[in-house]
């Protein structure tokens, strides 16, 4: 069993005057020309499971042009439970609710978390390291419900600390107030991190190997204070040590430089392929196999947590990834995993595939063109 998306409802959001979507409990394929709204719905899925959308909108945004209020409704179902969620935007405010009550997006997180894999996910592994943070970030905000708030408050006192190594005549003692918050917080988040990291490893290592047997991957976290041994990686204290002497280590380069030099903020995930970092030596198609198996950990991950599935999202992957590709994305969804999949081209998908699938036009006014370029 599990917790599965029925319906979705939007009024005045982006695109969307009124709308309402009907999800299957295994795959739903939106199928339209670009700029129809497809995105638009992964998004609004997406913020009423993780409570926030990779686009990183301003609640302004949400709003059909020319209208005043958006208003999303998501009812989930499953273990006998049914659960609405809900999510309004209005003057330049957003709000959550759950079961009509309001929310913060934490009481939204955690019940469906979702699985998003979408195009600007594919060049994850050759950005800079702030985007595979925020990969792992992201994900484990919508396990732990403290996670989120450790990290908003890591990223605070980095900020306060930041000013002050700017401003030379800061009174140090405000700085060193700081620290502590600074290395408290920077603790905690680096010990979810690798715990996390962790879990994703175990799996992302057995999926690659299903996609391609014969390489070998691995993931590492390089933590900026120096090497964390595995024994200490879940003691707190342990953790805060070494960012402590990190700390006092570069303090004067820190004040030179005015930044805070090391912490969770310089740390890097490092994809390593048959022993050779992926950032500079993985094949394009070696680097998408490797956000893929990322992705389809993510979802693992979640279950092992959960006991159920997450929600994926597959927004316009699909023609980004080769036959063989997809076909590894299809044999793993098979029948369990609840899966919204966009698309201009139902080209993309085997006919199998389709029979059992949900197909739902999007903005196609035009005649039909099955299985060809709608776009
Ligand atoms: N607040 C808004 N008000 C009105 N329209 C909006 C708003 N926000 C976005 N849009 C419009 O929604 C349209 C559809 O966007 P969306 O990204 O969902 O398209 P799509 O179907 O995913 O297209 P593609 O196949 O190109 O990815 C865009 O033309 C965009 O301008
Ligand atoms: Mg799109």
């Amino acid at each position: 069993m599990g917790i599965f998306a029925q319906r979705l409802v939007a009024h005045d959001f982006r695109s969307y005057e009124s709308f309402e979507l009907e999800l299957d409990e295994g795959i739903t394929v939106l199928v339209g020309p670009n700029a129809a709204g497809k995105t638009n719905l992964v998004e609004a899925l997406q913020l009423l499971t993780a409570g926030q959308s990779f686009r990183r909108p301003s609640p302004v945004d949400l709003v059909r042009d020319g209208a005043t209020r958006a208003e999303l409704a998501l009812s989930l179902a499953g273990d006998g439970r049914r659960l609405d969620m809900g999510m309004v935007s209005e003057r330049g405010r957003r709000a959550f609710t759950r079961n009509g009550k309001r929310v913060p997006a934490s009481g939204i997180r955690g019940v469906l978390p979702s699985v998003l894999f979408c195009p600007d996910h594919l060049d994850m592994i050759k950005r800079s390291a702030s985007v595979r943070r925020a990969a792992l970030d992201d994900f484990g905000v919508q396990l732990n419900e403290s996670y989120a708030q450790l990290v908003s408050t890591y990223e605070r006192a980095l900020e306060q600390r930041n000013n002050l190594l700017k401003d030379r005549f800061a009174p140090r003692d405000l700085l060193s107030a700081w620290d502590e918050t600074l290395i408290t917080a920077g603790a905690s988040v680096l010990v979810h991190r690798l715990a996390l990291l962790e879990r994703v490893r175990a799996h992302l290592v057995e999926v690659y190997a299903s996609i391609a047997p014969r390489e070998t991957v691995d993931v590492r976290y390089r933590a900026s204070v120096g090497d964390i041994p595995t024994e200490s990686s879940r003691d707190r204290d342990a953790v805060a040590g070494y960012l402590a002497a990190a700390l006092a280590e570069t303090r004067e380069e820190e004040t030179r430089r005015g930044m805070t030099l090391v912490g969770p903020h310089r740390d890097e995930i490092v994809f390593l392929i048959d022993g050779r970092e992926a950032r500079s030596f993985a094949s394009q198609g070696q680097q998408r196999s490797l956000v893929l198996a990322w992705k389809i950990a993510e979802v693992e991950v979640t279950r092992d947590i959960l006991g159920y599935n997450p929600l994926l999202l597959l927004d316009d992957v699909m023609s980004e990834l080769d036959a063989s590709r997809r076909e590894a994305v299809v044999r793993f969804i098979a029948d369990e995993i609840q899966t919204v999949i966009t698309t201009t081209n139902l080209g993309y998908f085997t006919d199998e595939l389709l029979r059992r699938a949900h197909v739902v036009r999007i903005g196609a006014t035009e005649p039909e063109h099955e299985g060809g370029e709608l776009g």
